[in-house]
């Protein structure tokens, strides 16, 4: 686990992932080792080979880092989050989530998706669009299934190009009229550490933005709150609705233990039947 950025889930998860699947797991984080001396991401990665890691979760600041490792590596490299480009767990988490929410049933975890899966149902993806991987990955995911996404912020934090970025995503710039079409209501953190001087006003956010119970019950009082974490309380969403009935967040973190055993085990099976490490 090579980690450049903090994490408490995608870590955590991901590690208790491969020792699930009963593989030996060591940390590497930037702040405890030679990263902060100036060693290269390409020197760490192959340094790790060496000490005979068979693949590498890596998390980093920089868009495009696990394929640049894998490049240097060949090794499997999971992405555990490069900078604002993707978050492809996290994304498959997510709708794991939402299928239990919206296709409850046995067959469940069991029945393949397909095109067809989400057709009729709208997700809202709410703030900070512009710097989120979790946005990104969503948006990549969802319409393959036929979900509708609708994003949802203010200009700052969710430029117009967005609506660009694939079929069924729209912009809608109302929080309220985005909360009465959906089914499932993505909110996200402002990610101040990469604001880069921006100026908010958090009142004004808030009180556009914010998801209250007041908002939730009025507006959305069925759909499903999905949030990735780390919830920011009293600013995108109020305790009440993290906490309460409506509230998916914990089932999320539950959920990513699961799918980090299957990205894993893929990736390892991938790796020996190429004749690689593994
Ligand atoms: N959702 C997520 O990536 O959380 P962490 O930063 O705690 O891993």
């Amino acid at each position: 686990l090579l980690f450049y950025e903090s994490s408490t889930r995608t870590r955590t998860s991901f590690e208790l992932a491969a020792k699930g699947l009963g593989a030996d797991t060591t940390l590497v984080s930037s702040l405890s080792s030679s990263i902060e001396k100036g060693e290269s991401l390409k020197d760490t990665g192959l340094t790790l080979r060496a000490l005979g890691a068979e693949a590498i979760i890596l998390r980093h600041s920089s868009s495009g880092a696990a394929w640049l490792l894998e490049a240097e590596t060949r090794l499997p490299v999971l992405n555990a989050g490069d900078g604002m480009h993707e978050h492809p767990t996290q994304a498959l988490l997510d709708l794991r989530t939402i299928l239990a929410h919206l296709r409850p049933g046995p067959s469940i975890g069991t029945e393949a998706v397909n095109a067809e899966t989400l057709s009729g149902v709208t997700v809202a993806i709410v703030g900070d669009i512009l710097h989120s991987r979790v946005a990104r990955s969503n948006m990549l995911l969802l319409p393959r299934l036929g979900a509708r996404v609708l994003l949802c912020g203010p200009r700052e934090l969710l430029p117009e190009l967005a609506a660009a970025a694939g079929p069924s995503i729209e912009i809608e710039r109302d929080f309220e009229a985005a909360l009465r079409q959906s089914q499932a209501i993505m909110m996200l953190r402002i990610q101040a550490e990469r604001l880069s001087g921006m100026q908010l006003d958090l009142e004004e956010y808030k009180a556009a933005y914010q998801l209250t119970g007041q908002r939730l019950a009025a507006l959305a009082p069925t759909a499903v709150v999905l949030h990735p974490g780390p919830i920011i309380r009293g600013l995108e969403i109020t305790a009440g609705v993290a906490d309460g009935p409506q509230s998916a967040i914990l089932e999320q973190v539950r959920n990513g233990v699961a799918i980090r055993m299957a990205v894993v085990e893929r990736a390892l099976t991938a790796a020996t039947e190429k004749g690689g490490r593994a």
